[in-house]
């Protein structure tokens, strides 16, 4: 038996999609990399939302069977929704992921989670052999947190002593993230709260540093991580 549609509203994106011309035209090129078969790593965020649906069309009109493993309550819903069948971790390795970026530097060091959704996307990309990270001209920057803070995800009983932390090794700036539709702190898929923690001259060794600290469960900065940049 299934569900009565109307169950759940469509899925719309939450708000206006920036650079949407340039992100559809990405979004294309990512779906013709779909082969029948393939179990995909599917990130979060508007591109990635872009890029699903343009794979799901896909999917439709050839009749291509994938599997995705999402990164997020958001791009599980629009799996649902668009009938691709989802997995996870414990169950399926990607052959190949894809997902969007906030920041992206010369040397392919990212900035990601302005959806809080990190820590899932930091395990898709890890578990894959290789994955395409889809940026419109807006995403590169000459200096990581040119533009966006680094997303810290912190157990809430950590927050103070991780803050501290993160000023200790330089933060010039650390808000905790608000949640809009909710009073009270954005809480991530995993129970967690945000930190958003700008760092000026960020280095290589900023992302193992960060997740050294205790109660810092993931950060929104990838270093070295075997990733392409599809523009
Ligand atoms: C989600 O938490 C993020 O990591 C997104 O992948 C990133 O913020 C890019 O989002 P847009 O594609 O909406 O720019």
């Amino acid at each position: 038996m299934n569900w009565d549609e109307k169950t759940i509203q469509k899925i719309k994106w939450n708000g206006e999609i920036s650079n949407l011309e340039q992100k559809l035209q990405i979004a294309k090129k990512i779906a013709k990399k779909v082969k029948d078969g393939d179990v995909i790593g599917i990130g979060s965020g508007s591109t990635s939302f872009v890029a699903t649906k343009e794979i799901a069309k896909r999917m439709k009109e050839e009749n291509l069977h994938i599997i995705g493993i999402p990164t997020s309550h958001e791009i599980n819903l629009l799996c649902n929704e668009l009938g691709i069948p989802t997995a996870n971790l414990m169950d399926k390795k990607p052959d190949w992921s894809y997902d969007g970026a906030d920041e992206v530097n010369e040397k392919n060091w990212l900035v990601k989670g302005r959806g809080g959704a990190m820590f899932r996307e930091k395990l898709n990309i890890a578990s894959s052999e290789v994955t395409y990270i889809l940026v419109d001209d807006s995403k590169f920057v000459e200096n990581i947190c040119d533009k966006f803070p680094i997303p810290v995800e912190v157990t809430p009983q950590a927050i103070n002593y991780v803050r501290n932390r993160m000023f200790e090794m330089g933060a010039s700036d650390i808000t905790l993230r608000l949640a809009k539709g909710k009073d009270g702190p954005v809480i991530t898929e995993n129970g967690n709260v945000i930190l958003d923690a700008i760092f000026k001259n960020v280095g290589e060794n900023l992302e193992k540093e960060l997740k050294e600290i205790v109660g810092v469960i993931e950060t929104g900065l990838f270093i070295g991580y075997n990733v392409i940049i599809e523009k």
